[in-house]
């Protein structure tokens, strides 16, 4: 037995594959059988002439998603999908399925969720598990490279870190205790054993946001570096992105082809250094007139475009009546595109006009909203580091700058309207001030007693930050929402399958 993704070394060789219809079609005397494998798809054709009666009525019974094993010989065939082509000689049937639920027409993406087990096997669910995993695996290589020892953080903790808003609680031996927000707290005190270590694992967050950046489970990978500052901080955060892209870029250019990822997107990332600034230069960039303006003129080019839409739509509907047969077939590929691109507009039309407010009467103290990310995001199209957040709005931990004033903190935005992948900071080292910061935030002491023996024995500058897995997966596959960057996720309203 081979797989499809070994075909290339096997071409006018007979072979035998396992796996499982994906599409089918029958003429007469021939049957297409669309196969997939796991590892990718390859058409397969069955004649009736080439093959005995009983495999040729197997091949006549198949239905969608039906177990089989087909032998036949590989011919390279640039025009198929894959580059190859199977011709059948013999046709083994595992399993006859059941009407599949999901059919080539289109479903809701309620339907789709609910019917998540079988959604899986569909072409672009499996190229973005694809790449999903390409990134874990890259995420390991590049903190396994440089001497980063990966550690397993608790799952079941007795504080909050990251605010007492989004913990699920649940019981523990008939104490209260809560799922693990972060890993942090732990990592740090693992560098202080280790000096460079990462987690990498689940993370759970109560909030009750239904956006499509927010997962309730979630997967966090969470450096801690013992001697590191907030610039090598930043300076580790771009480079892992960096080298994340390039890694995805060169491994799973088909995968991203099958998303219609526009990769042009990405390949800036490869060279060009990220933004860095503060969150004040970013509250002045969001209010300046110079913002207001870019938005006008986004609003007036979608008009022009929707008027130049509509005209092409005129005249496509037109020439239809009398197209050849190929030819309607393009025109309407280009009439559902353009109805996709005009719904876009509409929508554009709703959010350009809120964006401006809340852009220019943003005012500095405040956390950026999804629409103010969106709109900084739009002059860029490289990742933006901001630092220096006031220190109110940033958790207990982070270190304070000279003046008080500002947290030591960086948010990293993806381009493209992604928003926030990490969150980081160099942390408070000095006892004191921890305690100062944990009785201002009226956090039990108790609890974090451990955590503070951190700055009692032998404290040091030291740095880290969390990446959200699926929110970098769901840009670089360019996924509207995280909901499919993850086998299974679990969100507001979502806990089956
Ligand atoms: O900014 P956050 O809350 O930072 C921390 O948890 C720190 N303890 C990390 C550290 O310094 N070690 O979360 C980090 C990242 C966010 O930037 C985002 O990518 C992701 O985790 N994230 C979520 N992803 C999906 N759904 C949610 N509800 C998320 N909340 C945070
Ligand atoms: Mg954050």
């Amino acid at each position: 037995m081979i797989y499809i993704n070994q075909l290339a070394n096997h071409v006018d060789q007979s072979v035998t594959l396992k796996g499982w219809v994906y599409n089918y079609r029958s003429s007469g005397s021939l049957v297409f059988i669309e196969m997939r494998d796991g590892t990718g798809l390859t058409q397969c054709v069955v004649a009736k002439d080439d093959v005995n009666e009983q495999a040729w009525e197997a091949a006549t019974s198949l239905k969608q998603e039906s177990s089989l094993e087909i032998t036949g010989t590989v011919k390279a065939d640039e025009r198929s999908i894959g580059g190859h082509e199977i011709h059948v000689s013999d046709v083994q049937v595992i399993q006859i399925a059941e009407d599949y639920p999901i059919t080539p027409k289109e479903h809701g993406v309620e339907f789709l969720m609910n019917n998540r087990h079988l959604w899986l096997r569909s072409q672009r669910q499996w190229a973005a598990m694809r790449v999903r995993n390409e990134i874990i695996f890259a995420i390991h290589t590049f903190f396994q490279d440089r001497g980063f020892m990966q550690m397993d953080s608790p799952i079941f903790t007795g504080n909050a870190a990251e605010g007492s808003t989004t913990l699920f609680e649940t019981e523990f031996f008939e104490e209260p205790a809560y799922l693990a927000q972060t890993g942090q707290l732990y990592g740090e005190a693992m560098a202080m054993a280790h000096g460079l270590i990462y987690t990498f694992g689940p993370t759970f967050r109560a909030e009750k946001s239904k956006t499509r950046r927010h997962l309730s489970e979630f997967w966090m990978i969470e450096p801690e570096m013992a001697f590191y500052d907030l610039e090598m901080n930043m300076d580790l955060a771009e480079d892992m992105i960096r080298f994340i892209v390039k890694t995805v870029l060169d491994k799973r250019r088909a995968e991203l082809g099958i998303l219609e990822r526009d990769v042009t997107k990405l390949e800036p990332l490869v060279e060009k250094p990220f933004i860095r600034m503060t969150y004040t230069e970013a509250v002045e960039i969001l209010t300046s007139d110079a913002t207001a303006t870019m938005l006008d003129e986004m609003m007036e080019s979608r008009k022009q475009e929707e008027k130049d839409l509509k005209q092409e739509r005129e005249e496509i509907k037109k020439e239809h009546g009398s197209a050849k047969k190929w030819r309607k077939k393009q025109i309407e590929a280009r009439q559902v595109e353009i109805g996709a691109r005009l719904d876009q507009i509409e929508e554009d039309y709703r959010n350009i006009p809120q964006w401006k407010e809340s852009a220019k009467n943003f005012e500095w103290g405040n956390d950026f909203g999804g629409s103010d990310e969106t709109v900084l995001m739009m002059q860029y199209d490289v990742p933006l580091m901001v630092t220096h957040w006031p220190a109110e709005i940033k958790a207990f931990y982070m270190k304070r700058d000279e003046s008080g004033k500002h947290a030591l903190g960086v948010d990293v935005l993806a381009p493209e309207g992604y928003g926030e992948i990490i969150g980081g900071s160099q942390r408070e080292d000095d006892l004191e001030l921890m305690y100062e910061r944990i009785e201002e935030e009226g956090l039990d002491k108790g609890v974090f007693e451990w955590y503070l023996d951190l700055r009692r024995f032998g404290t040091v500058p030291h740095a880290g930050y969390g990446l959200g897995l699926e929110r970098t997966v769901a840009w670089i596959c360019g996924l509207q929402h995280v909901r499919e960057t993850i086998p299974f996720p679990r969100m507001m309203g979502r806990l089956t399958p």
